[in-house]
């Protein structure tokens, strides 16, 4: 993955491309796909990416999340497993992995991400309390909802705007956050739940400067502060890049630095930390951590597992430190700006700046003549898929999901179509075909007829609605 993003990936003069800092040993076969086939499997999956098979999807870019590669290290460390059923060898090496690259004391492991967000939210949330954060995610809110908890979002206003070019768009408001604890009482806040980077903005991140005065906004009213570090390595490249004085910081040093402010953080491992399953939470407080352990026995297994297998945790503990060097998340950042400088050249509506983990197309700047309820980023996930088999996914007004107080739909101001980045997985070549699909399906956009629902789940219902095309 070379090209034109020397200039922006920090070299001075002259051509040096970079590339990635491994080679391929192992190779998947892809399926390719005639647009026949497409046409029923589209059809058959109720125009609903989730409910494709993965061998009708050629390039599948619908998540991140547990598709990443694992390095030799990892698949040996697999046969490193202590399977026993309390206090695996594994376990521990994934405490110090922990504790060294996120600072935090004590350690629940969990199943992956939303098992890690039901433990918390069940421990630190009163029924009735507020819950600012930077933006919601689906099942972050969700977990903090049915906890009781009432979502409130505090994120910058640039963060709603595509087009605004603001380095971090992933800051909370801090004025925002003010008025909440003035008009609600700090005795009525659950705490500040901080995403890094912000997955439903298009994967902005959060200033080491935001987070700062974060921490001194929540001492002086008593609340706590916890970190969603899901995409923090990432968070930490950015900062790297455009936080004066950290352009000399290692990634590790960032990315620790950040989690100090805080009182605690969960994962999903699934993305930064390079592994197919897991997750953690992991704070200072010993009470707090007691509270969670109690509950992680009953929802996910013991506390020196947590839903995982010891080689999981093996996998976990080696990704982490892979995750923290800065070539990998060089080369990681650089091939999503690969594609987007390809989608840049033939105008093609995206979030800016480009974020860490995936391109977030503009749906309604592709669909102006779609309404937010025939669906546009449902639709433009279905027409890429019919293009060329490739898997996206919607992050709009399907995925926002309804107010459980009044059951309208959410309308959030981004309509965006993702295409996600799996880490170590795929070429540039398979980026150039990306790009190429996504020009074909541009340039056919005033044909798009859009989708209605004709199927919808009560909960995170962009997993399994289903839909059929407007006549
Ligand atoms: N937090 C963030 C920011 C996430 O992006 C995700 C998952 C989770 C928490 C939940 O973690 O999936 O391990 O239970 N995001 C995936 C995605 C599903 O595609 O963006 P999980």
């Amino acid at each position: 993955m070379s090209g034109k993003i020397h200039q922006t990936m920090g070299q001075q003069s002259g051509r040096r491309s970079w590339a990635e800092p491994w080679k391929i040993k192992m190779v998947e076969p892809l399926r390719m796909t005639q647009h026949e086939d497409r046409q029923k499997a589209l059809a058959d999956a109720g125009y609903n990416t989730f409910l494709l098979r993965s061998d009708d999807v050629y390039i599948d870019l619908l998540t991140d999340s547990g598709t990443s590669a694992m390095s030799d290290r990892q698949w040996a460390g697999m046969m490193l497993g202590d399977e026993a059923y309390a206090g695996s060898r594994n376990f521990y090496r994934l405490e110090e992995a922990i504790q060294k690259y996120y600072g935090y004391r004590y350690l629940v492991p969990t199943h992956q991400g939303r098992g890690a967000e039901h433990l918390i939210s069940q421990a630190a949330i009163r029924k009735g309390q507020f819950v600012p954060g930077n933006m919601y995610f689906t099942t972050t809110r969700l977990h903090q909802e049915l906890a009781g908890g009432i979502f409130v979002d505090v994120i910058v206003d640039e963060a709603h705007d595509p087009a605004d070019l603001s380095p971090f768009k992933g800051n909370v408001d801090l004025a925002k956050l003010e008025q909440l604890i003035r008009d609600q009482g700090a005795a009525n806040i659950a705490y500040v739940s901080l995403a890094t980077t912000v997955n439903m903005a298009g994967g902005q991140p959060v200033s080491m400067a935001n987070v700062k005065a974060l921490r001194e906004l929540c001492d002086r009213h008593g609340i706590k502060l916890f970190l969603d570090a899901t995409r923090l390595v990432e968070n930490a490249w950015f900062i790297q890049e455009r936080e004066p004085g950290y352009a000399g910081r290692s990634i590790a040093e960032i990315a620790l630095e950040f989690c100090s402010y805080s009182d605690g953080a969960w994962s999903s491992a699934k993305k930064d930390s390079l592994v197919n399953i897991g997750g953690w939470l992991a704070v200072n407080d010993w009470t707090l951590f007691e509270e969670l352990r109690n509950l992680v026995v009953v929802y996910e297994g013991l506390h020196t597992y947590g839903g995982l297998a010891g080689r999981d945790m093996e996998a976990m503990a080696i990704g982490i430190v892979e995750s923290m060097q800065d070539e990998h998340v060089r080369s990681r950042i650089g091939q999503v700006r690969y594609l987007a400088e390809l989608l840049d050249d033939w105008r093609i509506p995206m979030v800016r700046p480009v974020g860490g983990h995936a391109i977030f197309l503009d749906a309604r700047a592709f669909y102006p003549h779609l309404s937010q309820d025939e669906f546009p980023a449902q639709t433009l996930a279905a027409e890429l898929y019919l293009d060329s088999g490739i898997r996206s996914m919607e992050r709009g007004v399907v995925s926002a999901g309804r107010d459980p107080k009044t059951g309208g739909h959410h309308y959030p101001k981004l309509e965006l179509t993702r295409l996600t980045i799996p880490r170590r997985v795929y070429t540039q070549a398979h980026m150039d075909v990306v790009a190429e699909s996504v020009k074909a399906v541009y340039e056919a956009r005033t044909s798009a007829r859009g989708l209605k629902m004709v199927y919808e789940p009560r909960y995170l219902r962009f997993f399994q609605a289903r839909f059929e095309p407007l006549a």
